[in-house]
């Protein structure tokens, strides 16, 4: 990555002192506060259109050049946003356009953010007048290191997307290019079913409730075409930025974020940043939380295969669960290294101040509106500051480089969800975090690739509920395994083309697995069913697939029902790697058993010679020159670690070795 390299680990986040311009003294407060919290980034002008541009054509830069001036001369970077993420009122209210349509056909009125139609003709051009000062003015300046386009783009609370006519518009040229001709798009998305042929472009409409939201290709189509119009949109800001700085430009993302498919968002940027809020203290303890953290921190390492940065954390609380609780002492600390130990080169925080009105007055913020630097959390902020600043030399420079890849493709997500099958409340995310959880439990890192990714890379790749394959994935995946690799797929697979038509006759992996599916069901209530893998029995939470085998070998098999004695496992040897197929959704011990089994099997695991128990995981980052451990204790009690070889805490400078513990919510970083 090509930002904050010479600065070291960014730490700062979003400033907004266009709220505070009247306010000379909170403005000179921050600065001495920012220094005393070891801040050296900040992002700055994310909802300041109005106060940028306060009527159409009027420009009003100079405050924001003396606040970027002022952080640099203080040794405070800035990461400029283009102010699309609110639209100032002379803007929504002259021209009605801009304003995104519901998929119910109803015009949305005034007000919020995220919400402008990215097909208005007129909405690209005020963007472009406004992007193009911005980028005039500072795109040259010393202390501005990058570009922000916007801000969590698409995130509407809605659908993501804008159903004007514009779009519909928009939506049927695409289609056009896609298709070529009706016939051939008909075709794609079978309309002979229910008599729903097309027989002119213009009949064609988004999906809605309202209407047609049944014909699959349909839905498929109009969610590829409502993120690529989004990034279409985007690509206009990012050339007009561009035209005049060569600064590197990002958006801030939100991980596994349903609208956009960020596979293809993240070529158009130079580097992938994202905002990260796991709802730490919600259960019954940390992990699923951790896990869910790390994974979404590793997608978004996965993007570009390099190191990226958390855009916005919260200091404390955040204001928009139905409860919100405050971190816990260590949390902050942990929390923040965690992003670091996943390949962040930043812990930057919504948001530096608390604002004094409106939605966000109670989010966490560095700065409360009370007690200044006297609070718990100003404390654990600039204690954080200290060791990033202490960490940086070292960390700057190394990533994760894992060997191990697992399937995340936002396609695949849109189509298996949609598919009125055997379960119609089936969610890919929380399946798919399930195939993650356990690398992390292990302190394997591995990367969260999507089906057009090159798999060549990696010794495993798993790919859970697989439902729908990307043009080429199948020829791919066969040539991966014949030259060595060991992939590991699910019940589910490979069952529709990419326009979500079913494929006929065999499985387009069946020589790979060495099986042939038949049918699906659901076991639960009389039908609870388990399956036996190993000589243990294991519990089966989800959907199951029946299959039988052509060429596989059975590894696990079904124990109950009509189907006792099915295969529940397999594995099968094809070229000079080995293909396994999981046939139904297990408790979470299978997958942890099964996973030791191939990890040793391939002679890959953790790379840190350690012991340690639940709770307790490692991620590996490192250049060819050093290799980095953080070791990271989420339980809520201390937890014993051994360390089988002789290992450097970072920080302190102690030679480690043998049983050392861990404080609840502690992370330590060592070097051998
Ligand atoms: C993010 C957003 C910020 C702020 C924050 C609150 O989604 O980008 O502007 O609203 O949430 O947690």
């Amino acid at each position: 990555m090509q930002i904050g390299n010479n600065i070291g680990i960014l730490h700062g986040g979003d400033y907004n002192p266009d709220q505070w311009l009247d306010c000379p003294e909170i403005l000179a407060e921050d600065i001495r506060l920012m220094k005393k919290a070891k801040v050296n980034c900040v992002s700055l002008g994310i909802f300041a259109w109005s106060r940028l541009e306060p009527e159409e054509g009027k420009y009003d830069l100079d405050w924001l050049a003396d606040i970027i001036q002022n952080l640099y001369e203080n040794g405070i970077y800035t990461i400029l946003a283009t102010p699309t993420g609110a639209m100032p009122h002379w803007l929504a209210d002259r021209y009605e356009e801009v304003r995104q349509v519901g998929e119910d056909g109803i015009r949305y009125d005034i007000g919020k953010r995220h919400n402008y139609c990215p097909s208005s003709l007129i909405m690209r051009e005020k963007t472009r007048q406004i992007d193009q000062k911005l980028a005039e003015r500072f795109g040259r300046h010393p202390g501005v290191i990058g570009w922000h386009i916007s801000n969590e783009i698409g995130n509407n609370g809605r659908d993501g997307a804008c159903h004007c006519s514009n779009c519909q518009n928009a939506f049927r040229t695409w289609l056009k290019e896609k298709y070529g001709s009706l016939d051939c798009l008909n075709k794609a998305w079978w309309t002979s079913f229910w008599s729903h042929t097309y027989t002119d472009w213009s009949q064609i409409r988004s999906t809605s409730s309202r209407g047609e939201d049944l014909l699959h290709g349909l839905n498929l189509d109009w969610k590829r075409f409502a993120s690529s119009q989004q990034l279409d949109f985007s690509k206009e800001e990012i050339r007009t930025v561009r035209s005049y700085s060569a600064l590197p430009i990002t958006t801030n993302l939100m991980a596994f974020f349903r609208p956009l498919d960020y596979f293809q968002w993240s070529k158009e940027f130079d580097f992938v940043s994202w905002d990260c809020y796991p709802d730490w203290h919600s259960g019954a303890d940390e992990l699923q939380t951790a896990a869910e953290a790390a994974a979404s921190h590793s997608l978004v390492r996965s993007l570009k295969s390099e190191s990226f940065l958390m855009m916005e954390s919260t200091p404390s609380i955040v204001n928009w669960r139905d409860k919100n609780r405050l971190k816990r002492p260590g949390m902050h600390a942990l929390s923040s290294l965690q992003a670091i130990a996943c390949g962040s080169d930043s812990v930057q925080y919504f948001q530096w101040r608390k604002s004094r009105g409106s939605s966000e007055k109670y989010h966490g913020a560095v700065v409360d509106h009370k007690n200044g630097e006297n609070t718990r959390v100003f404390r654990d902020v600039a204690q954080l500051g200290e060791r990033l600043e202490q960490l940086s030399p070292k960390v700057i420079g190394t990533c994760n480089q894992a060997q191990i890849a697992l399937i995340f493709d936002w396609e695949n997500w849109w189509a298996v969800e949609d598919a009125k099958a055997i379960d119609n409340s089936i969610q890919y995310f929380p399946i798919f975090l399930s195939y993650f959880r356990p690398f992390w439990e292990m302190g394997v890192d591995v990367d969260i690739i999507d089906m057009t990714c090159d798999l060549d890379k990696y010794e495993i790749v798993v790919a859970p509920l697989n439902y729908m394959y990307r043009k080429g994935y199948a020829e791919r995946v066969r040539s991966f395994v014949e030259q060595g690799g060991c992939y590991v797929t699910t019940s589910w697979s490979g069952e529709v083309n990419d326009t979500d038509l079913v494929y006929l006759d065999r499985h387009p992996l069946e020589d790979v697995l060495g099986i042939v599916p038949e049918e699906m069901d659901v076991p639960d209530g009389y039908c609870e069913n388990c399956v036996e893998y190993q000589d243990k029995k294991y519990r089966i939470e989800g959907i199951c697939g029946l299959v039988h085998t052509k060429g596989a070998e059975v590894l696990a098999s079904y124990q109950h029902d009509f189907y006792a004695g099915y295969p529940a496992l397999t594995k099968n040897v094809y070229g000079k790697g080995e293909a396994y197929y999981i046939a139904s959704v297990n408790e979470a011990d299978f997958l942890r058993a099964f996973y030791r089994e191939i990890l040793q099997r391939k002679g890959l695991g953790c790379r840190m010679q350690i012991t340690f128990p639940m709770g307790v995981t490692v991620n590996e980052r490192k250049d060819p020159n050093r290799q980095l451990w953080f070791v990271q204790n989420f339980n809520r009690e201390a937890a014993e670690v051994e360390l089988l070889a002789c290992y450097r805490n970072i920080e302190t400078g102690e030679q480690l070795k043998g049983k050392i513990t861990l404080q609840s919510f502690e992370c330590i970083v060592l070097e051998k």
